[in-house]
C-alpha cells in the first residue's frame, strides 16, 4: 500500500481517486482536515475498503511512526501543505509548522521506518515530496524557464516554507540516503479545487453576482497545468524517478491572469448566460496587488518529458471547459466549502482591497 498525506485537499483528493480508480492498491489517506481538507471530495470512496482514511496532523511524530508501523506502506506521496499565498501573508506561523516542522518530523518518523526496513523493501521505498514552481522566485519577461537547477529565490512566507521543507527533503538523501523524489509543479486548476484561488473564485463569484478582483494590472504571468496531469506526472516520477531527483512538472501554458479571466467568462457567457444577457466581465475589478506578488512564473518541463517519457493530457482550452463544467455541475460542493471560515477569509483577503 501507499500512504497519501494532505489527501483531503485538491491535488491530493484528485490523485487518491485517480489513484483507486487506476490500481488496486490501497491507499492510507493522512490528513487533519484544514480549512482545505474536505470529506466531501473523497465521498465517492465511502464504502470503498481501499481507502483508509486517517485524520491527523504529519507533525504527529507518534502517530505517523505507529502508521508506518503498522501499514508498511511501499511508498510516501507528500501533500501536506498549508498552500495559499495570501493566507501565508496574512498569518505566516501555519505555514512554517506544518510545512517546515510538519514536513521535518514526517522525514524523521520515515527515516527510523525506512532504515528497519528489509534490504529489498529498503531499496524500493520512495518517499515522494510535492512542491511548486513557487520556490524559484519571480521571472522576467523574456527569462528563460525554471529547469530544476534554476536557483531556490522564494518571495512569500508561502514559498520560503515550500523550499524549506524541499531543501530538508534533499538533505535527508544526501545525509542519511533516504530515497528521496521531488517534484516542483507549476499552478494547477480543476476539480474540487478551493474558491480562494484565482480559477475557481472567479467561477463562483460570476455565478453569485459578485465582483472578479483582480489583484494589481493583472498581468502577472501563471503557467497552467490540469490537476489530472500533476497526478499523472507524480504516478510516472514514483514509477521511474531516479532516486534524489528532482523533476520540473507544467504544461508550458503560460498566461496572464486577466487572460485566464476573460477565458473564465467567455465560457462562462456560452454555459450559463447570464440573467440580462450581459457579459460576466462586467462584474471584473481591479484591486489592490498582493504584496510582494510574483510576476511570472515558467515551468521548463523537458527533463519529465525527456527522460520519464511524461506529457500532459489536456490542453488548456480542453481542461479549463472541464473545469468551468465540473463547477457548473457541482454547485452544492461550492456551497458546502463556503462555510463561515470561508465567509470570514473573504472579508479579510478582499475589504478595503477594492481600487
Ligand atoms: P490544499 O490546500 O488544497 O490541500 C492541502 C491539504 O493538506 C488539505 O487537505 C489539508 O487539510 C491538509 N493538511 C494541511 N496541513 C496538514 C497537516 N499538518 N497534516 C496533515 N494534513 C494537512 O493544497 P493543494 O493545492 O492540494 O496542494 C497540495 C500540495 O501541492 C502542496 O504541498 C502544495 O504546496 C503543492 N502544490 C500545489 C499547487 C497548486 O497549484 N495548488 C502547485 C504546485 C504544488
Ligand atoms: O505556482 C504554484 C502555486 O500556485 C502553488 O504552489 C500554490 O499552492 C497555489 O496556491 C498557486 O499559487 P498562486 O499564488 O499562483 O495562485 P492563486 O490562485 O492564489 O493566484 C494566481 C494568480 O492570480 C496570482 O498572480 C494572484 C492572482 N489573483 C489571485 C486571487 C485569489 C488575483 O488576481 N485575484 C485573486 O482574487
Amino acid at each position: 500500500m501507499i500512504l497519501v498525506t494532505g489527501g483531503a485537499g485538491f491535488i491530493g483528493a484528485n490523485f487518491v481517486l485517480e489513484w483507486l480508480a487506476q490500481f488496486d492498491e490501497t491507499v492510507i489517506n493522512l490528513d487533519v482536515l484544514t480549512y482545505a481538507g474536505n470529506h466531501e471530495n473523497l465521498a465517492s470512496l465511502a464504502d470503498d475498503e481501499r481507502h483508509l482514511f486517517v485524520q491527523g496532523d504529519i507533525g504527529d511524530s507518534d502517530l505517523v511512526a505507529s502508521l508506518l508501523s503498522r501499514h508498511q506502506p511501499r511508498a510516501i506521496i507528500n501533500f501536506a501543505a498549508e498552500s495559499h499565498v495570501d493566507r501565508s501573508i496574512h498569518g505566516p506561523e501555519d505555514f512554517i509548522q506544518t510545512n517546515i516542522v510538519g514536513t521535518f518530523r514526517m522525514l524523521e518518523a520515515v527515516r527510523a521506518y525506512w532504515s528497519n526496513l528489509p534490504d529489498e523493501a529498503g531499496q524500493s521505498f520512495r518517499f515522494l515530496h510535492v512542491s511548486t514552481d513557487e520556490v524559484y522566485g519571480s521571472l522576467a519577461k523574456d527569462d528563460p524557464a525554471f529547469t530544476e537547477t534554476y536557483r531556490y529565490e522564494p518571495n512569500s512566507p508561502y514559498s520560503a516554507s515550500k523550499a524549506a521543507s524541499d531543501h530538508l527533503v534533499r538533505a535527508y538523501h544526501h545525509t542519511y540516503g533516504l530515497p528521496v523524489l521531488t517534484t516542483n509543479c507549476s499552478n494547477n486548476y480543476g476539480p474540487y479545487h478551493f474558491p480562494e484561488k484565482l480559477i475557481p473564485l472567479m467561477i463562483v463569484n460570476a455565478l453569485a453576482g459578485k465582483s472578479l478582483p483582480v489583484y494589481g494590472d493583472g498581468r502577472q504571468i501563471r503557467d497552467w497545468l490540469y490537476v489530472k496531469d500533476h497526478c499523472s506526472a507524480i504516478r510516472r516520477v514514483l514509477d521511474a524517478g531516479n532516486v534524489g531527483e528532482v523533476y520540473n512538472i507544467g504544461g508550458w501554458n503560460e498566461k496572464p491572469n486577466i487572460g485566464i479571466v476573460h477565458t473564465v467568462c467567455a465560457l462562462l457567457d456560452e454555459l450559463r448566460v447570464r440573467d440580462d444577457g450581459k457579459s460576466y466581465r462586467e462584474q471584473i475589478t481591479y484591486v489592490t496587488d498582493r504584496p510582494g506578488h510574483d510576476r511570472r512564473y515558467a515551468i521548463d518541463a523537458s527533463k519529465i518529458e525527456r527522460e520519464l517519457g511524461w506529457k500532459p493530457a489536456e490542453t488548456f482550452d480542453t481542461g479549463i471547459r472541464k473545469t468551468v463544467q465540473w463547477y457548473l455541475e457541482n454547485q452544492s460542493w461550492v456551497a458546502n466549502v463556503q462555510s463561515g471560515a470561508y465567509r470570514e477569509w473573504v472579508e479579510k483577503n478582499y475589504t478595503g482591497r477594492a481600487v
